[in-house]
């Protein structure tokens, strides 16, 4: 078949209904697709395991948040200002572009995202145009943002922004899931959603999307407690890691266990090395290849600003090369900080210490006998403002103004002073630090169609198959009369009904010779195959073809609902049954 791997299974997508380009009648636009019928259902899937292995085996709740935000929370994130990417213009056909990518994808230079402006302009001089293959020559390199902005209610008096991530929308709601969490440390909190970049030149397919959808997780922890209270889970867990030492040596990547990496310092702590070893586990549940899998770490200047460790799980396309489908970033105290400044609420968590504690610390001590007599009924209330004063903020020479009621009031030396006592805490306010896996599903569900692809030759023609895991395939089982006549049409519907109400999706077909319809199913990853002949009709058996092996087992039609919903979840292996 003509076209490379990409576009064989592009065709595959659109045709089979898996994803399609939006809105053809009027002309796709770039950077948006549409899931058809067995697109939509196996992204779900993959939603769903997400689901299984953050929110009910980690604990994490998931939230949903609106997909347009108040400006106030893209200025304080920094969005507003530093969302963008370097872009040009071609000068001789006027094409726009993502200099970094022209860059790498020029073999100059391999991660171009750290050069600014003026050295990817030089950088470009030398290189040909991607779309009129002109040098591009002089150029200008400029920021562009990537922030879809809308206006909130009529008059435009509002401005809004459409959410370049979903992690914000759990930041801003810190307090409430604190309070939901019992005001306890650590808690993670999970949402899957869509989220919106106007990118620059999506020529990527299903890769560089301006609207798709992210899986987040964002962890609170101590920041002075970063060791993961499960590390034992995956401690032991080895799997391929690409730190930036070997990055810049040019070395390969060294296999090593979790603990391994975090005792040689390769990763910055627990908690990042426990969801390096989850997000593998997970790739590797819906199917991305092993071999085509790999972590690798931010170099120190490719690293967003608020990261202090960050590891992109990237998958080998044939086309695209390594394509990063999930980051993840130790983000700090970065963003509840930057939501505190700008917003005057506290972000903050009270950690009770186990005994409290005296010491001794400078205060401000109100003179009562000096307030009495001069402020009366206000006294008490002064004094406590008084009390909560910063001796650090009193200037040299004494006095300063505390509001009451409204009402600023100038407090002389003469009404406090200023000394040592010693006082009992009972803990402390501590701003947690954020652990943030976040999984771009598109990009996960493309890898895994890529991944699963295979053209085999077969003693009888060839075939086209996704080899994708069960619990990830739309349709799980196929049924199939062997003719549509003498009571098979019958029996297979009514199986199919059986299987259905078993929670199965299952697919009737008697169209066409019955090779053509296993070759139908396993193009589009139907692991399970069920024909229904003669001999079901008389001794009430069926028979079972397993897509991978295209191997066939008879089994009553009894066991077949529980035989399918194991061998669907794994808890059951096809070789099992022979
Ligand atoms: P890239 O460098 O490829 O633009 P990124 O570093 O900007 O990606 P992040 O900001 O870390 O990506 O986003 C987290 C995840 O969201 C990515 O790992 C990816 O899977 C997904 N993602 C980001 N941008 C897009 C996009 N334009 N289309 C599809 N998925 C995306
Ligand atoms: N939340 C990580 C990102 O989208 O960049």
């Amino acid at each position: 078949m003509a076209g490379d791997v990409y576009e064989r299974v592009m065709d595959l997508a659109r045709r089979r209904g898996f994803v399609w380009p939006t809105s053809e009648a009027y002309g796709a636009v770039a950077g948006f697709i549409d899931y058809g019928p067995l697109g939509a259902m196996m992204k779900r899937r993959i939603e769903d395991t997400w689901r299984n292995f953050f929110v009910i085996r980690e604990g994490f709740y998931e939230i949903e948040c609106p997909t347009i935000g108040q400006e106030a929370i893209y200025v304080a994130s920094g969005h507003v200002k530093g969302f963008t990417d370097k872009m040009f213009q071609c000068p001789h056909c006027g094409e726009f572009f993502r200099a970094d990518h022209v860059v790498e994808n020029g073999g100059h230079c391999e991660h171009a995202a750290a050069l600014d402006e003026e050295s990817l302009a030089r950088e470009l001089a030398e290189i040909p145009c991607p779309v009129c293959n002109e040098t591009i020559g002089e150029v200008t390199v400029f920021g562009f943002s990537l922030m879809f902005r809308t206006s909130i209610g009529p008059g435009s008096q509002r401005t809004g922004y459409l959410r370049p991530e979903t992690a914000q929308g759990i930041f801003t709601d810190f307090a409430r899931l604190l309070r939901f969490y019992r005001d306890k440390l650590p808690f993670g909190v999970t949402q899957i959603g869509k989220s919106y970049r106007n990118e620059i030149s999506p020529r990527q397919g299903m890769i560089r999307l301006r609207e798709f959808t992210q899986a987040e997780a964002e962890i609170f922890v101590h920041p002075d407690r970063k060791e993961h209270p499960d590390f034992d889970r995956y401690a032991d867990y080895r799997m391929p890691l690409l730190g930036y030492p070997a990055q810049l040596a040019g070395t390969g990547a060294t296999e090593m266990s979790m603990a391994e990496a975090v005792r040689s310092g390769t990763v910055a702590n627990e908690y990042v090395a426990y969801y390096l070893a989850l997000t593998h586990e997970f790739l590797m549940r819906v199917g991305i290849s092993p071999d085509r899998l790999r972590f690798r770490q931010h170099l120190p200047d490719e690293r967003a600003h608020y990261a202090e460790d960050c590891w992109d799980a990237e998958c080998l396309s044939d086309r695209f090369g390594w394509v990063e489908t999930v980051g993840i970033a130790d983000r700090t105290d970065y963003d509840l900080r930057a939501h505190a400044s700008h917003s005057g609420e506290p972000f903050t968590v009270f950690i009770q210490y186990p005994e409290p504690i005296r010491r001794t610390e400078t205060r401000v001590v109100p003179r009562m006998g000096a307030l009495g007599p001069r402020f009366r009924g206000s006294a008490k209330a002064i004094a406590e403002a008084i009390a909560a004063t910063d001796p650090a903020s009193i200037p040299g020479d004494g006095g300063f103004v505390v509001t009451v009621g409204g009402n600023a009031i100038e407090i002389g030396p003469e009404l406090y002073d200023v000394r040592e006592v010693e006082v009992e805490v009972q803990g402390e306010e501590v701003m947690p630090h954020v652990i943030e896996p976040s999984y771009g599903i598109d990009r996960i569900l493309y890898s895994i169609l890529e991944h699963s692809f295979g053209e085999e030759q077969l003693e009888d023609g060839s075939r086209t198959v996704l080899h994708l895991p069960p619990a990830i395939a739309p349709i799980q089982v196929a049924v199939f009369p062997l003719m549509s006549r003498d009571g098979m049409d019958g029996l297979a519907l009514e199986i199919v009904r059986e299987l259905k109400s078993s929670g199965l999706m299952a697919e009737y077909d008697d169209s066409g010779a019955i090779g053509r319809r296993y070759r139908r199913q396993d193009e589009i990853g139907t692991p399970f195959a069920v024909t229904v002949d003669y001999d079901s009709l008389e001794d009430g058996t069926v028979t079972l073809r397993d897509r991978d092996t295209m191997r066939q087992v008879r089994l009553p039609r009894s066991r077949l609902a529980l035989t399918c919903i194991e061998l669907c979840t794994g808890r059951l292996r096809f070789n099992d049954l022979e």
